[in-house]
């Protein structure tokens, strides 16, 4: 790579259903290394979201509005070509612990072999999140489990909303 560190453009891809505290923490990282980090989330996603991707794009914007080098945008397509068409040359993953790892290899290396100009990085984030996915924090609030610490505050005070809504729709919907 012969761009140095703060000229570099790289994107932070993912669901973020919703963002967690693990996202953030490598947005934070990611802020600090790069000259701008788009965090950028996959529109036509197959799973069912819990947060519509405008949703999600106001929720990363109220938590990562204090770095100033942060974008938040929504891609569709391949991602390699939509990192090309915002002149990124790095794609940021977060690795927690090793069952991560074989995705995302063949990931980074699909990704490669689609545009071997675009790099692959990879953090770690701090080991207090390494147990935390959206997946997880979504059971666990819907079962009645306590998030805080897991999510930013305002995250959770949506998914308050949100679960609330859904609880008195399937009541007003059984009569
Ligand atoms: O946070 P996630 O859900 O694990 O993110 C996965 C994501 C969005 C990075 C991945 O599904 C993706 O890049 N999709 C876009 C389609 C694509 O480029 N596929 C080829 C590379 S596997």
């Amino acid at each position: 790579m012969s761009q140095k560190p703060s000229s570099i453009v790289a994107i932070y891809p993912g669901s973020f259903d919703p963002i967690t505290n693990g996202h953030l923490d490598l947005v934070q990282r990611g802020a600090r290394m790069f000259g701008k980090l788009i965090v950028s989330i996959l529109r036509n996603d197959a799973k069912e979201p819990l947060f519509s991707v405008e949703e999600r794009m106001d929720m990363l914007r109220e938590v990562v509005g204090v770095y100033s080098n942060v974008e938040v945008d929504c891609f569709d397509g391949l991602l390699v070509d939509y990192a090309a068409a915002r002149s990124a040359t790095v794609l940021l993953r977060g690795i927690r612990a090793i069952s991560d790892y074989e995705y995302e290899l063949q990931m980074a290396l699909m990704n490669r072999r689609l545009r071997p100009e675009i790099e692959t990085v990879f953090m770690m984030a701090n080991e207090a999140y390494s147990f935390i996915s959206s997946r997880m924090v979504k059971q666990v609030y819907s079962l009645g489990g306590n998030i805080s610490g897991l999510v930013p505050p305002s995250v959770e005070a949506r998914m308050h909303h949100r679960m609330h809504h859904r609880m008195a729709k399937t009541k007003t919907e059984r009569g």
